[in-house]
C-alpha cells in the first residue's frame, strides 16, 4: 500500500472512530434528514447560518465507516464557508468520489475519500452527509439564502 493510500485510510479510520462535530445543534436554523436507500442508514445535519456564512455545523445518526468519516470531514470543511462555497465544495466532492475525470486539487483531507470512486456501491455512503447538507441549505422551494429553514426528510439520489 502506498504511503498516501495508507494516510488516507488512517484519516478515514480516525474520523469514523472519533467523528468531529457529532452532535445536534440547539441553535441550528437549518437542518435536514437524509437516508441511504441502499442500506437504510440515516443521518441528520444541523447548520447555524448567519449572513450566508456557516457559523456552526453538526450531525447525528448511524452509518458505515465511510459515511461517518465523510460526514465528519464535511463538517470540518464547511465551518466558516459561505452557502455558495458549500455548494461549490459539494460539487467538487461529488466529482472526487463519483467522477470519471481528474479530481479537482485542493480538497485537503477530503481527498482521503478519493478511493471511493473505485467502489460505486460506496458512493452513496460517501455522499450521504453532503446531499443532506445541501438539502438543509437549499431545500426544495427555497430560492433565497438567509431564511431559517428545516427541511423534510429525503433520500439521496
Ligand atoms: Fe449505510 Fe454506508 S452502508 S451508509
Amino acid at each position: 500500500m502506498s504511503d498516501l493510500r495508507s494516510l488516507y485510510q488512517e484519516i478515514i479510520v480516525d474520523h469514523n472512530r472519533r467523528p468531529r462535530n457529532f452532535h445536534d445543534l440547539p441553535d441550528a436554523n437549518r437542518s435536514a434528514e437524509g437516508d441511504n436507500p441502499l442500506c437504510g442508514d440515516r443521518l441528520t445535519v444541523f447548520l447555524k447560518v448567519e449572513g450566508g456564512v456557516i457559523r456552526d455545523i453538526g450531525f447525528v445518526g448511524t452509518g458505515c465507516a465511510i459515511s461517518t468519516a465523510s460526514a465528519s470531514l464535511m463538517t470540518e470543511s464547511l465551518r466558516g464557508k459561505t452557502e455558495q462555497e458549500a455548494a461549490v465544495l459539494f460539487e467538487r466532492f461529488r466529482e472526487l468520489v463519483a467522477g470519471s475525470g481528474s479530481p479537482a486539487p485542493g480538497l485537503g483531507k477530503l481527498e482521503a475519500l478519493a478511493g471511493v470512486r473505485e467502489y460505486p456501491a460506496r458512493v452513496k455512503c460517501a455522499t450521504l452527509a453532503w446531499h443532506t447538507m445541501r438539502t438543509a441549505i437549499n431545500p426544495p422551494g427555497r430560492d433565497l439564502p438567509g431564511a431559517g429553514n428545516s427541511a423534510t426528510p429525503g433520500s439521496i439520489q
